[in-house]
């Protein structure tokens, strides 16, 4: 399928895009941070299972983060890059650091299934303004983290 194009987004549409676009850019540096905090402090017997998963979990994530907020930048949309500023926007919470693998795992799927859903309605927004390439990129991240999602149900016992 061609990859679909968009134009600069003018107007009002634009400011509610921006905040949008921001609050699930902070939500990804939060997730990207608290892969990490699991990836490190994970303990007990399926520690080489879940300390290589984070890993992939945030390499990934790294990877989004950069595409997306350049894309962003394409679309002349200013994106947040200040922690200050992502934790005061961001939905998703940052790691305890009391959590144990169980909770780390059921956290993980709680945010996975709230930001895949939370994207897939920016979709909508990105699409209703044209803005087709970047609602094309974002559906590609809900997409995979509904399937992260799955997989940590499945490990967890609960699909
Ligand atoms: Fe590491």
């Amino acid at each position: 399928m061609a990859k679909r194009t968009t134009t600069e987004i003018k107007g009002q549409g634009a400011r509610v895009l921006e905040k949008d676009l921001n609050r699930e850019l902070a939500n990804l540096n939060v997730l990207f941070i608290k892969l990490h905090n699991y990836h490190w402090f994970v303990k007990g017997p399926n520690f080489f299972s879940l300390h290589q998963k984070f890993e992939e979990l945030y390499n990934k994530t790294q990877g989004f983060i950069d595409d997306y907020a350049e894309q962003m930048l394409a679309i002349k949309v200013q994106p947040l890059a200040t922690m200050k500023d992502y934790l005061s926007v961001a939905t998703i919470d940052e790691a305890t650091g009391t959590e144990d693998k169980d909770e780390m795992v059921e956290t993980l799927t709680a945010d996975l299934e709230a930001l895949s859903s939370q994207l897939l309605e920016l979709v909508e927004n990105l699409e209703d303004n044209k803005a087709l390439s970047l609602a094309d990129a974002v559906q590609d991240i809900a997409r995979d983290y509904q399937q992260d999602a799955w997989m940590l149900r499945a490990y967890s016992g609960k699909e």
